[in-house]
């Protein structure tokens, strides 16, 4: 059983691996000469003819990576110089990176170049807004400029490959990690995963400016069971395609060069050792050419899964699974020649993943300038341009969530503001979990506590009181006394509440997504004053806040927004800048609606609110707190006149939607005008809505635009539970508003077959 299971797989990934590299499938140990040597680009090329002077040793090592530290440091140095690394994670710095560069370079037998990776998530030193928060301004063109001062300030550093974009569609609040992605929405997703992967890697990747990206964590890390960190995920296939791969498939359209294998187990078979997402999927359906990296340790913690016997067992099901190069688990360096000479791991499997991988530090041009200049590097981090690119997208990033009888703007002369929270006055928080190098230059983080003092006229008291803090077991009942009476000397209290920078991220999962410790006693307190409060939120993640959401007047999502934080929010609570984010991820009333979403299906009992026997709660609606796509601005837009050009639409043709959108208030203002579909009857049923477009759109006071979308009917597929897109023809329904909820403006229209 188990051998013929084997050789399925093999028989999958050879003729997958033929297909992916257009290369001819051998099943001897001996690389298959190549009928057509015409047909090798410059690059394949080059990579056949180093290929054909490696050892099986040499080439094992191209696929092994490390992250080094002092006791290791001499030992890995060591190796290198026996070809037997192809990368390092974590060295950052030019002159440290050349140091290891040089061994590589200079004492190894074949002078491969090392790859060095690193976590340059949203920013290398000029940190920019968590990507939850990057992606509520809905702007790719922005991202891509952002991700792109991040290469080149990593770049400039030596680091010559990110992994990021995390591209996990994500329902699940209470997983740490979903502070990392694009939210909930696969469609959305995809484009901005689209445009970090253009931003990282830039218009050429052996631009000195450019790195190369790695799209992960590949795939269904972002649906843990419970919301628990690593936890086993387990889905349709249909869900798989329709929800999960998207983003990943955007990210290889867009050309990423790597993609990372992810933690989680997707049923029953662990995302690093399964051949149906990495082989048949990825580099068989897609074609992907770049190669796949591990993530830490996630072949060898094949064998916790319970999926491997042994590390070696472990070794073989990486390989055999399409896991190009190996992340810290020791276990391709350990056992890989040895199952090669066994016959049991194929020499076809080693090269074609070493292929990849020389391929890529070609593809950056690594051969032939494999240095960083660290003569540069200073003048390219953290420069004026650089900064006030931050502060933009920290702006746009901001999501105003309530804002009850026009409290903010608040006026810059008023005389006298609490600012209350120790957030408010925190350096480190506002740089998010990932802060990379951040750190280096906590001098240039501005807290809103500085951003506030700035911006207000000279006269106005700025008053500050730290508070409860955010810990559990930090708030005294002093300081939440004297958070009261700093407030009650104030006009307007500003409270900066939420989660400290590691309460999200990575191993950061929360079985409560309420404001933690002793936050909302505080502020129920200093509400009871009666001084206007408005909420600043600083979090990782969809937080439950009810309470605030009916009682406070105003309440700012600011996230963590990164190296210029306070001057972002600033901007927003005194009017220098209309907010116009929205959310890319629902916000629930409490922890029992999880996961919440708005592209639900309907059910067959559909809560219309009348009877008992209805898909609901007794306790509480199904809305949720905040929908998808939602978020208020200091003018009112109005929405008319939607018009589909045809009512009636072929599998090759596009629907023209247009509709005017009016700012009807007196200050100009950036909309992001949504279009979803349901498609009313398919053989797989379909979400209530799906969004299919956005745009954003700048509209002066009293201005009128019409906004127009192309709708190409092949948006209007789905996949079916044979792994494959169709167009079923039938009926839509069609909406352009807000937000998810917003069901003003609706038309209809038929997908006919022909
Ligand atoms: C994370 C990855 C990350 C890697 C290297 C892992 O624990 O899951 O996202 O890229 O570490 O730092």
């Amino acid at each position: 059983m188990r051998y013929r299971f084997m050789t399925a797989i093999i028989f999958v990934a050879v003729a997958s691996m033929a297909q992916a590299q257009g290369t001819a499938p051998a099943a001897s140990p001996k690389p298959a000469p190549s009928k057509n040597k015409k047909a090798l680009s410059p690059v394949d090329a080059k990579v056949q003819a180093l290929l054909a002077k490696m050892t099986l040793e040499e080439k094992i090592g191209q696929m092994i990576q490390y992250s080094p530290w002092k006791s290791t440091e001499d030992k890995i140095k060591g190796e290198i110089a026996k070809d037997e690394v192809g990368s390092l994670l974590n060295v950052y710095g030019a002159k440290r990176a050349n140091e290891f560069q040089k061994v590589a370079v200079e004492q190894s037998r074949l002078h491969i170049p090392l790859l060095f990776g690193l976590d340059v998530i949203h920013g290398y030193k000029t940190i920019f807004p968590i990507p939850l928060a990057e992606d509520c301004a809905w702007n790719p063109a922005l991202l891509e400029k952002c991700a792109h001062v991040a290469a080149q300030e990593a770049s400039a550093a030596g680091v010559k490959w990110t992994f990021a974009p995390m591209v996990d569609v994500s329902r699940e609040p209470r997983w740490g990690r979903i502070s990392e992605g694009s939210g909930e929405d696969p469609a959305l997703g995809s484009v901005l995963a689209t445009a970090r992967v253009k931003g990282f890697q830039g218009e050429h990747l052996d631009d000195p400016n450019s790195i190369a990206a790695c799209a992960k964590h590949f795939v269904g890390y972002g649906a843990p069971i419970a919301g628990r960190e690593y936890n086993t995920t387990d889905m349709s296939e249909v869900t798989l395609r329709e929800i999960h791969l998207p983003p990943f498939k955007a990210a290889v359209e867009a050309g990423v060069e790597t993609l990372m294998s992810a933690f989680n187990d997707l049923n029953g078979v662990p995302a690093s050792g399964n051949t149906h997402t990495l082989r048949d999927i990825l580099k068989g359906e897609w074609g992907f050419k770049g190669f796949v990296v591990s993530d830490w340790a996630s072949v060898q913690q094949l064998v916790s899964h319970g999926y491997a016997a042994d590390d070696k067992d472990a070794a073989a099901k990486g390989i055999l699974a399409g896991v190009d190069m190996d992340m810290q688990s020791h276990v391709y360096g350990d056992h890989l020649a040895e199952l090669v000479k066994e016959k049991k791991v194929p020499l076809f499997f080693i090269d074609g993943a070493v292929r990849r991988i020389l391929k890529v530090k070609y593809d950056l041009g690594l051969f032939d300038n494999p240095y960083a200049d660290e003569s540069k590097e200073d003048g390219l981090t953290l420069t004026k341009d650089n900064l006030d690119l931050a502060l933009q997208e920290a702006e746009q990033s901001i999501v105003l969530l309530k804002n009850e009888k026009n409290l903010l703007p608040l006026s810059k002369d008023v005389k006298s503001i609490a600012v209350i929270g120790s957030l408010a006055d925190s350096k480190m928080d506002p740089l998010g979990s990932w802060h990379c190098r951040g750190e280096d230059a906590l001098d240039k983080v501005s807290t809103i506590l500085s951003g506030i003092k700035s911006s207000v006229s000279k006269d106005c008291q700025v008053l500050y009181a730290p508070g409860v803090g955010v810990t559990v077991d930090s708030g005294t009942d002093k300081a939440l006394s004297q958070a009261v009476d700093t407030a009650k000397r104030a006009q307007v209290a500003v409270v900066v509440a939420g989660e400290t920078q590691d309460m999200s991220g990575e191993a950061a999962a929360r079985t409560s997504i309420d404001l933690p410790g002793r936050q909302e006693e505080m502020i129920k307190a200093i509400q009871a004053t009666g001084v206007p409060v408005v909420l600043v939120l600083m979090n990782g993640r969809p937080l439950t806040i009810p309470w605030e959401a009916e009682h406070l007047p105003a309440i700012v999502e600011s996230w963590f927004l990164g190296t210029r934080q306070g001057n972002a929010v600033a901007a927003v609570l005194f009017g220098d800048v209309n907010p116009s984010g929205k959310l890319v991820v629902t916000f629930p009333r409490n922890l029992g609606q999880i996961p919440i979403y708005y592209a639900q299906m309907n059910t067959g009992r559909p809560a219309v609110g009348k009877e008992k026997w209805e898909s609901k709660y007794i306790d509480c609606p199904n809305t949720p707190q905040f929908p998808f796509g939602f978020g208020l601005s200091y003018t009112q837009y109005d929405y008319s006149n939607l018009a589909l050009d045809s009512k009636t639409l072929k599998p090759s043709g596009a629907l023209k939607v247009t509709v005017d959108v009016k700012n009807s208030g007196s200050v100009a203002g950036t909309e992001i005008v949504q279009l979803y579909i349901r498609d009313l009857v398919a053989s797989i049923t379909q979400p209530v809505r799906k969004l299919v477009d956005f745009k954003r759109v700048e509209l002066a006071p009293g201005e009128t635009k019409t906004v127009e979308f192309d709708l190409p009917a092949s948006k209007l597929g789905f996949y079916n539970e044979q792994g494959k897109y169709v167009l079923e023809p039938g009926s839509f329904n069609l909406w352009v508003g807000r937000d998810s909820s917003d069901s003003t403006l609706q038309d209809s229209f038929q997908l006919v077959s022909k």
